[in-house]
């Protein structure tokens, strides 16, 4: 992580100001453990009533992409006010209410056109953590919830070479009383070489 100096406030879902195409941004939406785990047994490591919440805010009205596996560990599906979009190379794979793509650039066009449709300034990236390697050379913006603890768990978020990225917010997140850890909202962006020039 280079450049930590510039800390603005911005709203965590105010409108994108720039991304490298000038149209819808993509937003990667994760929550972090210090340890780097982010899945367990297929599911959440924690019990985070407040992240789930701003998960919700985050995502809220934005298409949404997801590896089949996360889609399958999701308690209610698909997840409502949101277009779900599940990757999955099996061709047979049905998931109910929501849109299957072969790949993650099938995956990310298909979020763009419905995004564009909408009005959202984001496609939402939400997991887990082959979808999150895959794309992460397309990302512009990461809302990263890091989880002050270290959970045992068997999926973690991969190693990415963060050299011009920024941060451009950092904010604890209050805990609830149903909230197993202390946890801070991060928000990352991509200084793009225009960005840099300007
Ligand atoms: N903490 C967080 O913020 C967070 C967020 C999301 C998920 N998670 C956790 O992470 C874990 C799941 O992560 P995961 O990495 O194991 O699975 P995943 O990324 O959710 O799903 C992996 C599956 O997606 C499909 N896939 C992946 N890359 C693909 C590609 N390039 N093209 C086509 N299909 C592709 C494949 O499906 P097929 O096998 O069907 O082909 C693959 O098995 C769970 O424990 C979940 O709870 C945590």
């Amino acid at each position: 992580m280079t450049n930590t100096s510039s800390l603005t406030s911005p709203a965590p879902d105010a409108p994108p100001e720039r991304q490298r195409d000038g149209g819808v941004a993509v937003a990667f939406v994760v929550a972090v453990a210090d340890n780097g785990v982010i899945g367990r047994n297929g599911g959440l490591p924690w019990r985070l009533s407040s992240d789930l919440k701003l998960f919700r805010r985050l995502t809220m009205g934005k298409p949404i992409i997801m590896g089949r596996k996360t889609w399958v560990s999701l308690p209610k599906r698909p997840l409502d006010g949101r277009d779900n979009i599940v990757v999955t190379r099996d061709l047979a794979f049905e998931a109910e209410g929501a849109h299957v793509a072969a790949d993650t650039e099938h995956a990310l066009r298909l979020g763009q056109a419905l995004a564009g449709e909408r009005g959202a300034g984001e496609v939402a990236v939400i997991g887990g953590a082959a979808i999150y390697e895959a794309l992460i050379d397309a990302a512009d913006r990461i809302y990263l919830t890091a989880v002050h603890g270290e959970p045992d768990g068997d999926t973690t978020f991969p190693v990415f070479d963060l050299t011009g990225w920024r941060i451009v917010s950092e904010e604890p997140i209050e805990r609830g009383a149903r909230d197993e850890f202390d946890a801070t909202l991060r928000v990352m962006e991509r200084v793009w070489p225009e960005d840099k020039a300007a």
